[in-house]
């Protein structure tokens, strides 16, 4: 029988995996760091309110778990002002090769960390058995029991990274990702190739990547968390456009700047991705967010090659 967590493993982390032989995540699927550095901009708000809230410690640590290409790195490391910016280390976490950005760390393993960690996009390409139901899984019978013939994407290998991710960082955790709950579970498992999202084949030619079961990943990791979506927590941390110059060349940038939020914001896109956020240590989740609406899915962006 199939082992899919081993071959997925393998067609992305094995010797001359998808990821490991430093295939360039730009290179296959647009994420929200390759758009601009918007994101980059509100997760330093948010950093801030992180490093506020741990009162502003001798050394503040930026974590880009699942770096890849270090696009979030550097933008961060780029955009930091003030103390913020003496105090700042920023480390891309990936098993790919070091791009050798300016004023990025770069590791293969996470490491303790005061401040914020963000998984852009990390755990769903983190390698989950696939099966039919009905089965004896634990994980299954708890959070996606399975009817006769049906498949799914057992989370547990994600839960059990994110608690670890979660258990490292005295500040604040961040998930950024597309997802499910326990009201909207549907198999996702697909590929990313040359930008076309295509059938995962374990050949290491494709990224194989499966949607986030977010409730079992917060339940796993405990502690405070909220599930809220992109769209709002943007707006909450500031990111808005506006185009009021009339100055040709900055309306110009200022139009640009607005496109590339609207799509960080969009509905049916990257607007609807869950951000699962836990504080950690002496941080509440209030120090950093204002109450917001709790996540609900679209079903609009769920993979459509079933
Ligand atoms: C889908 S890519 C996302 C890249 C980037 N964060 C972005 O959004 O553009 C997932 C990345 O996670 C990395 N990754 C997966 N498991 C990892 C692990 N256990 N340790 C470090 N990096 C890992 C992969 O190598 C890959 O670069």
């Amino acid at each position: 029988m199939l082992d899919w967590e081993e071959a997925w493993r393998s067609a992305l982390y094995g010797p001359s995996g998808f990821f490991v032989r430093g295939e360039r995540p730009s290179g296959h699927f647009r994420t929200a760091p390759l758009i601009g550095q918007e994101l980059a901009s509100a997760l330093l708000s948010l950093l801030d309110r992180v490093d506020h809230a741990l009162g502003r410690p001798p050394v503040v640590d930026f974590v880009d778990m699942g770096a890849g290409g270090g696009e979030l790195s550097a933008a961060v490391r780029e955009l930091a002002s003030g103390s913020l910016s003496r105090r700042l280390r920023v480390t891309g976490v990936d098993l790919a090769p070091d791009p050798s950005l300016p004023g990025v760390r770069w590791t293969s393993s996470l490491e303790p960390s005061v401040g914020l960690l963000v998984a852009h996009e990390w755990l769903d390409a983190i390698p989950c058995p696939v099966v039919q139901g009905p089965s004896d899984d634990p994980w299954l019978a708890r959070w996606w029991p399975l009817g006769e013939g049906e498949w799914a994407e057992v989370g547990a290998p994600r839960d059990a990274a994110w608690a670890s991710a979660v258990a490292s960082v005295t500040g604040a955790a961040l998930a950024i990702d597309y997802g499910h709950t326990a009201d909207c579970r549907r198999p996702t498992l697909t590929g990313y190739r040359d930008g076309r999202q295509v059938a995962p084949v374990f050949d290491g030619s494709c990224d194989i990547t499966a949607h986030v079961a977010f409730d079992s990943a917060a339940a796993a990791a405990g502690g405070s968390s909220v599930l809220v979506s992109q769209r709002d927590a943007l707006s909450a941390l500031g990111l808005t456009a506006s185009v009021t110059d009339s100055d040709p060349m900055a309306w110009l940038e200022e139009t640009a700047r607005a496109g590339r939020i609207a799509e960080l914001r969009a509905v049916g896109g990257l607007g609807d991705f869950g951000w699962l956020l836990h504080a950690t240590g002496p941080v509440r989740v209030s120090d950093l967010l204002p109450p917001l609406p709790a996540w609900r899915p679209n079903p609009a962006s769920f993979p459509t090659t079933d």
